[in-house]
């Protein structure tokens, strides 16, 4: 489905959201999720709700993270949102052009995470020969020119992160990078929370960097999207997973030496005037 020059999945997009998404109206303490998909969203989903949620923290009520942080334009629990208890938290992969208006100038918060885009790349080539809905990737030369043109979910990944960026100045935003998650969990736990006020004691901050590693979440059934993957998506293989690998620089086993250097020079021209900083391997 292609709705204002942006590609969503049609099978999974809540049509009717649409007619009113420019209206829909923020609170002040909502807060969004924003990525580009394969850059880190269920495990922002998870640190999110780990901190907003003390019941999430120290598992005394077991819900599904992403009920705690459900899509909103991929509703697939038909979440009411309206009647929804605050803090709200959304996530979306829309462009900064198709979120609600209500969001700029609003105190209501994003988080906007980003990965080098050879690991997005690789990471949506695995998936894309997971999900059922998704076209199967088919070689990695043509699955590098969809990337690049954008025939995916999500469109071109520069458009993306270019659009967010530039219009930083009209959202309460912070960016962070999934690489510094990465690498040092507990101090991209620590910036979060304070940039989303939230005050955190040393025993909170420990419990939830123990459940946001990799590791943790893979095996934990509220965390891990197999319960999304058991009753709302179908799958191609059973052997995949929505959290496969989580590493830095997986790109390597995807891209021959070739493609790299060509992503590379793509990369250098549609990137030069903004300053971000990214991370390509450990
Ligand atoms: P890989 O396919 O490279 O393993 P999204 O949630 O946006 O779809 O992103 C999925 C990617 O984030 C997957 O990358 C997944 O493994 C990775 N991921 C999820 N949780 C993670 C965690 N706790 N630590 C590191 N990477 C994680």
């Amino acid at each position: 489905l292609n709705f204002k020059g942006y590609h969503f999945e049609r099978s999974m997009v809540d049509v009717n959201l649409f007619e009113n998404l420019d209206d829909f109206e923020i609170r002040d303490d909502d807060v969004f999720i924003i990525t580009y998909p394969k850059s880190g969203t269920i495990w922002t989903q998870q640190i999110l709700s780990l901190i907003y949620f003390e019941d999430h923290r120290y598992r005394t009520k077991h819900v599904d993270t992403i009920d705690r942080a459900p899509f909103l334009e991929y509703n697939l629990r038909n979440v009411d949102f309206l009647s929804r208890p605050s803090p709200r938290i959304f996530t979306t992969h829309m462009p900064y052009y198709l979120v609600p208006k209500g969001l700029k100038k609003t105190k209501a918060k994003i988080i906007y995470i980003y990965r080098n885009p050879k690991d997005v790349l690789t990471s949506f080539y695995h998936f894309s020969n997971f999900i059922v809905t998704l076209e199967s990737s088919g070689d990695t030369e043509s699955f590098m020119t969809r990337f690049l043109d954008g025939k995916v979910v999500g469109s071109v990944w520069f458009d993306h992160i270019r659009g967010w960026y530039e219009h930083r100045h009209d959202f309460n935003i912070l960016f962070m990078m999934y690489e510094e998650m990465k690498k040092d969990l507990r101090s991209s736990v620590c910036k979060i929370s304070s940039f989303f006020e939230k005050e955190l004691s040393e025993e909170d901050i420990d419990a939830i960097v123990k459940q946001a590693t990799f590791k943790n979440m893979k095996s934990d059934p509220q965390a891990n999207y197999n319960h999304v993957v058991k009753n709302e998506v179908g799958t191609k293989n059973s052997d995949g997973c929505f959290l496969r690998k989580g590493t830095i620089g997986d790109w390597k086993h995807l891209l021959t030496v070739d493609q790299s250097e060509r992503f590379d020079k793509i990369f250098q021209r549609k990137m030069k005037d903004i300053p971000l900083k990214f991370i390509w391997d450990i």
